[in-house]
């Protein structure tokens, strides 16, 4: 990794640490989360950052893909366990970072950190996937909780927030290993037993595919944005509105965009039966010291 790309990871988790610190502050029960995402994109913007993707909350059940409509009401109840999934780029270069709020003492994130520490603690040149997953399993298989199984942990690239390889919360024997400047994002979830995710409405966030001929004026409009401002990066509904384009168009472009197979869709994920999910994540280059960027 040459010192240029290496110096923009180290300011988007700067970036990313900094909004962080600035949101547990803030939030709190009856704060609505379309007030909190905003800050937070705001935020990236301000500190010289781009969003590498739409901010993520997701309340109790609800654990992954889920960012507020452009007219959301939905306000942090207390006692709701709260997950803030974060991405900023710097030219591409990503922090990719989770957090989890609740107004009360909640053990499951206490437990989704400690097994986060325990994956990060065993990460060096030449360790294998198996033992950061075994790492983090056990920290929670130690602690009487359990893992949402079909979530995973990831590689990061320019303009790729989810790129190989693949790393498992669950126990398994991946020979895989990491090298020497490998950048990752380990991403624990945590719940009471061991849970899953399935597909639910609504889906707010997209990404580019391929360029495809579209004769609506929305869909040409939001295919460019789509390839050219966000890079080829996630990108919502919300944005797309606040750009101006009518809610109704953006959501009729968005349909005929995805069945020409030009954008993809990202549903909510939620816990398929009802479990609350903690989650927790940091963005890691691989060192014999493993230097976390969004610390
Ligand atoms: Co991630």
């Amino acid at each position: 990794m040459d010192s240029e790309t290496l110096e923009k990871y180290k300011k988007a988790g700067k970036i990313g640490s900094k909004i962080k610190e600035e949101v547990l502050e803030r939030i709190k029960p009856g704060m609505k989360i379309l007030e909190l995402a905003e800050f937070i994109e705001k935020r990236i913007l301000g500190l010289g950052g781009k969003p590498a993707f739409p901010v993520n909350i997701g309340i109790n059940d609800i654990t992954a893909h889920c960012t507020p409509k452009f007219n959301d009401e939905t306000v942090i109840k207390p006692g709701d366990l709260v997950k803030i999934d974060q991405g900023i780029h710097v030219d591409g270069w990503v922090a990719d970072m989770a957090y989890t709020y609740c107004s009360e003492k909640n053990e499951l994130i206490k437990v989704v950190e400690k097994a986060l520490e325990a994956g990060i603690g065993v990460i060096k040149p030449g360790v294998k996937i198996s033992e950061i997953s075994h790492a983090i399993s056990g920290a929670v298989e130690g602690s009487g909780f359990g893992v949402i199984v079909n979530l995973t942990g990831h590689g990061l690239d320019q303009y790729i927030i989810h790129g190989p390889p693949t790393i498992p919360n669950m126990k398994n024997d991946s020979q895989q290993v990491l090298k020497e400047s490998d950048v990752v994002a380990l991403e624990p979830f945590v719940c009471e037993t061991n849970g899953y995710v399935k597909e639910s409405e609504p889906v707010e966030i997209f990404s580019f595919l391929q360029p495809r001929p579209v004769r609506l004026p929305e869909a040409r409009k939001i295919l460019d944005l789509a390839s050219n401002e966000y890079n080829g990066l996630p990108f919502c509904k919300r944005w797309l509105v606040e750009k101006g384009l009518s809610p109704f168009k953006v959501s009729f472009a968005l349909k005929q965009l995805e069945v020409s197979n030009s954008v993809k869709s990202y549903p909510v994920l939620r816990e398929r039966s009802g479990l609350a999910v903690a989650q927790a994540e940091h963005t890691i280059i691989v060192k014999e010291k493993p230097f976390v960027t969004t610390i």
